[in-house]
């Protein structure tokens, strides 16, 4: 299986130029599967880019259309020219208080628009301190494909990320032993790819990436640079 690099922008002050500059500057990826989660502001002028590298979404709403302030829906997402999304991240859980209930409606319409996604799981360092990882990764994958069958998850291009939320933008890693253990614990109960995301930087990212239970990693602080970005993009193995 193809490794994937997933580049998650969050709310990142870059103009759209920046944007256009930032995707001349990297390599081509040729068959590599790389992509960039683009704030929305970003995504059309990013979307249908040369290099082929796919734009998403980090966000949207579980309904598909409503007096919603504020809020985007899959189908303006694709119109908009992104193709997968990411759900549940952690910074929405804790900063933004998304329930697992809101994350499932939001799987379960990702799924009947048949738009690609990033699911996020991960502990906080209490959860952690208190032996729970295991339960609550459970729990929150559980809850986010209730009433969604297998089968459609693998046809909608799911993807699911373990990010434990006190290694993103730490700059302290999980180690690699931690990391395994997690993803085989998810790997056994949901058949789909699993990266890894938390302080991904260019010292870890072969190790991370040479491990065969790390089926890609998804990159906030660290993709933010055209060259380290390009750089990952160079090391990121063919398939
Ligand atoms: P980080 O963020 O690489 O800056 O730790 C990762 C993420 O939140 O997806």
């Amino acid at each position: 299986m193809k490794k994937i690099l997933i580049a998650n922008w969050k709310m990142c002050d870059k103009s759209a130029l920046d944007a256009l500059h930032f995707l001349k500057d990297l390599p081509n990826p040729q068959k590599k599967d790389v992509r960039i989660a683009a704030p929305f502001t970003l995504i059309r002028e990013m979307a249908g880019n040369s290099l082929k590298i796919r734009i998403g979404g980090q966000n949207m709403h579980s309904f598909s259309e409503g007096a919603f302030t504020g809020e985007i829906s899959a189908r303006m997402l694709r119109e908009a020219g992104a193709d997968f999304v990411i759900l549940g991240h952690s910074e929405r859980r804790h900063l933004l208080g998304e329930t697992n209930e809101f994350i499932q409606g939001k799987v379960e319409r990702a799924v009947v628009e048949g738009l690609s996604f990033v699911l996020c799981v991960g502990e906080t360092l209490e959860e952690k301190e208190l032996e729970e990882t295991f339960d609550v990764i459970e729990n929150q994958l559980d809850s986010a494909f209730d009433g969604v069958l297998e089968d459609q998850l693998e046809s909608c291009g799911a993807l699911i990320a373990y990010e434990p939320v006190w290694a993103i933008g730490s700059g302290k890693s999980a180690e690699i032993s931690e990391i395994m253990k997690v993803h085989e614990f998810i790997k056994k109960k949901y058949d789909l790819p699993v990266l890894y995301g938390g302080s991904v930087n260019l010292e870890n990212f072969q190790k991370l990436l040479g491990s065969r239970s790390i089926d890609g990693v998804l990159v906030g602080g660290a993709s933010l640079g055209a060259a380290t970005f390009g750089q990952m993009i160079q090391l990121l193995p063919e398939g």
